[in-house]
């Protein structure tokens, strides 16, 4: 964008236009307008940078989804027993891999819920807040229902995938993953 020379106030010492100017000169301008222009274009570059790092991280997610699918059954993995739980606690443990972060909760004496642990949003680690209900994802204040692992609040779109559990002799087991029950 040109500014119009009316709304110039300083001369660059040498006199010179815009074009053979240093590129530090145009990226720190001392005229309002420059300035604001300057800033809007920043805005708009970081806007696209933020766009494009969202979609990124959903088709990532998306990719890995579909190839655990196409991998066919998961394993089943003990996560821990029941009695090193207390209600309203919780435990993070990866599943069906080393990289594949969840957390279990312990909602009440006899239901466990497990979900993904990271947020459907940007992937930054949920928190569970049994009192509350819900999941709070700390980086821009998403909640997920803590019983379904579907979005309440913020910008998650989409539910936390669920962790399919087995309890059998007082050890709590992994057995899957599922779509949120949502
Ligand atoms: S990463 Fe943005 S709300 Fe969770």
């Amino acid at each position: 964008m040109r500014i119009p020379d009316g709304e110039r106030i300083s001369v660059p010492p040498d006199g010179r236009g815009d074009a053979p100017q240093p590129r530090w000169r145009r990226d720190f301008p001392i005229d309002w307008p420059q300035d604001e222009y300057v800033s809007r274009r920043d805005f708009t570059r970081f806007m696209v940078l933020t766009s494009l790092a969202f979609t990124v991280g959903q088709f990532w997610i998306l990719l890995q989804n579909a190839w655990r699918r196409s991998q066919g059954a998961l394993p089943i993995v003990a996560i821990d027993n029941v009695d090193a739980i207390p209600v309203g606690g919780n435990k993070v443990f990866t599943y069906p891999t080393e990289k594949d972060p969840c957390i279990l909760v312990r909602l009440d004496e006899t239901h466990f819920v497990a979900f993904d642990r990271l947020c459907t949003h940007l992937l930054c680690p949920v928190i569970p807040q049994p009192e509350e209900g819900h999941l709070h994802c700390p980086c821009h204040e998403g909640y997920f229902d803590i019983a379904t692992g579907r979005p309440l609040a913020g910008p998650p779109q989409r539910p936390l995938e669920r962790v399919t559990l087995e309890i059998r002799d007082g050890t709590i087991y992994a057995t899957g993953k599922s779509e949120s029950l949502a």
